[in-house]
């Protein structure tokens, strides 16, 4: 293999997530899974398949309809995890189980309330045990930033004995910076010389804002895979963020010897819009690469400098991270064939029933407003893949606002058996009236606990965009939701939050009446 090449290590779908209020479905993972395919990451990591039913069936679905990236499992070092790891990866056609066990004092004795020497016997056990399956085996000693060094080496020289083909070495808790970390893997590799015959990765968490910058010291260390996640998602602060560390290769790369990916740069910003959107978590306006300002000049000096030549001020051009793409696609009068044609040329397949509602989606937003760019229809097809789960549905809804009397709601919302349930509500505003009527409706007592509104693209006929958060009996739960109504939009959202929320009550008390503890995300 080309020594300067990195490979990227896709998580949004695993440690991504894992953030709190995500919950996708396995369409909308399929979705997220395709497009990291044309971006071209060489590894996603799919998913925690002994976590859930709904996990292990994404995992599965992406392992045997995702062409080109390895697809990987995550598994502790239990057997019936690395059983359920390789079940769900196994019709891959580039299968890979990822184990992962703490070496780190305060994880063996807390949270694992066990002893190095267990550790040790664990990680032998699993890596043999996962290489019976599959000739592609990572392993991960968890917390190792904040191990013994020479401890976690003793455990890394066992995985290699034993077969793992790639040795990540996780910033569980983001809390190493770039020196320490380059000595941290100098020691490693001097300790375990067998790492220089296999790949090398890193895992950083973002809780200092160090994610990027470790992870590139990781590389310049001798790493050759970064784990990362689009937009930066994950848990707590977050994983390094994809764009940047594929961004940073392909603007600096030349400064470090040459190092750089195999991603195809011109899908960045797709990807990005597509998974803060399925995720519900935005990206803030001046994050690096994907931020909506991290190619605006407002200053005067600035513009005029860019004006005259792009280079003052720019160090990237917006193009090579696709950020020129909406132009306008369609109008009123284009037909289901320029619709699918239109959908194919921004990489979605959709057929049959698909199409169709995906056509009578976009003749109601087309009735509504002139033209329909390449973002409306990502809007659209993104929220048709929300459609996708059973759940509750907001038939139709009735809003009076007035400035002299309070708004009141009327909704009908049909539960997943098909039966249809009406509510009213007067409330402070009409979102607060449509929310309350949804809950009057039925019988849930969630409480709102974000409310956000985004424009798709400019202009006063602009598609809105809206993202709920609710919390039910403790658990949160997010929704989105697309029209060019405000109300329309919101209670969409709400209804899938809701569901999603109840989803997640039901699982929970499943797993409560096996006895069977959900196990612990790492
Ligand atoms: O942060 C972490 O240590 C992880 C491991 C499972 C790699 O996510
Ligand atoms: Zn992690």
């Amino acid at each position: 293999m080309d020594p300067n090449r990195v490979l990227i290590f896709d998580t949004t779908l695993r440690d991504g997530e894992q953030s709190p209020g995500i919950s996708l479905n396995t369409a909308e993972k399929l979705e997220i899974a395709h497009q990291l395919g044309r971006l071209g990451v060489d590894v996603i990591e799919a998913g925690f398949p002994i976590t859930s039913p709904g996990d292990f069936e994404a995992v599965q679905a992406i392992a045997r309809e995702v062409e080109g990236p390895i697809v990987a499992g995550l598994a502790r070092t239990h057997v019936q995890d690395i059983d359920a790891a390789w079940n769900a990866v196994r019709d891959a056609a580039r299968p890979r189980i990822h184990t992962f066990i703490s070496t780190s004092d305060i994880h063996i004795r807390h949270q694992l309330q066990s002893t190095r020497e267990d550790v040790k016997g664990q990680a032998r056990a699993a890596v043999t045990h996962a290489r019976q399956y599959c000739d592609d085996v990572e392993f991960s000693p968890m917390d190792a930033t904040r191990a013994d060094v020479e401890f976690t080496a003793e455990v890394c020289a066992i995985a290699v004995e034993e077969g793992a083909t790639t040795v990540n070495i996780p910033d569980t808790v983001g809390y190493t910076m770039p020196a320490e970390y380059t000595a941290y893997l100098k020691r490693l590799y001097e300790l375990v010389p067998g790492l220089r015959d296999i790949v090398v990765s890193v895992h950083c968490h973002d809780d200092l804002g160090l994610a990027v910058a470790n992870s590139f010291a990781g590389v310049l260390a001798g790493a050759r895979q970064v784990e990362c996640a689009v937009n930066g998602i994950g848990e707590r602060a977050g994983n390094a963020s994809l764009e940047e560390i594929v961004m940073l290769l392909h603007t600096r790369g030349e400064a470090v010897g040459g190092l750089h990916s195999g991603c195809n740069t011109r899908e960045i910003a797709r990807t990005s819009r597509l998974v803060a959107r399925l995720t519900g978590y935005a990206v803030q306006p001046n994050k690096a690469i994907v931020g909506r300002n991290a190619f605006a000049h407002e200053s005067g000096i600035h513009q005029d400098g860019v004006l005259k030549e792009r280079a003052t001020y720019e160090i990237m051009d917006a193009t090579t991270v696709g950020l020129d793409s909406n132009a306008i696609v369609l109008g009123k009068h284009s037909g289901r064939h320029a619709l699918r044609q239109a959908l194919e040329d921004l990489g979605f397949e959709v057929s049959g029933n698909a199409l169709n509602q995906a056509f009578h989606r976009f003749k109601e937003i087309a009735d509504r407003k002139k033209h329909v760019t390449a973002m409306d229809l990502e809007a659209i097809v993104a929220d048709e893949l929300r459609e996708e789960v059973e759940g509750y549905v907001l038939e139709w809804f009735d809003v009076e606002a007035s400035s002299r009397r309070p708004p009141h709601a009327t909704v009908c919302v049909r539960r997943p058996d098909g039966t249809e349930l009406k509510g009213s509500f007067t409330g402070d505003g009409p979102v607060d009236a449509i929310f309350r009527a949804i809950n009057s409706a039925t019988g849930i007592d969630a409480k709102l606990r974000e409310f956000r509104v985004d424009a798709v693209t400019g202009g006063q006929d602009a598609l809105g965009e809206t993202s709920v958060v609710l919390e039910l009996d403790g658990r949160s739960a997010a929704g989105q939701g697309v029209s060019t109504d405000i109300i329309e939009a919101a209670g969409r959202a709400y209804v899938r939050a809701l569901s999603n929320a109840v989803r997640r009550r039901e699982a929970a008390e499943r797993a409560e009446a096996a006895l069977e503890p959900e196990p612990a995300t790492p």
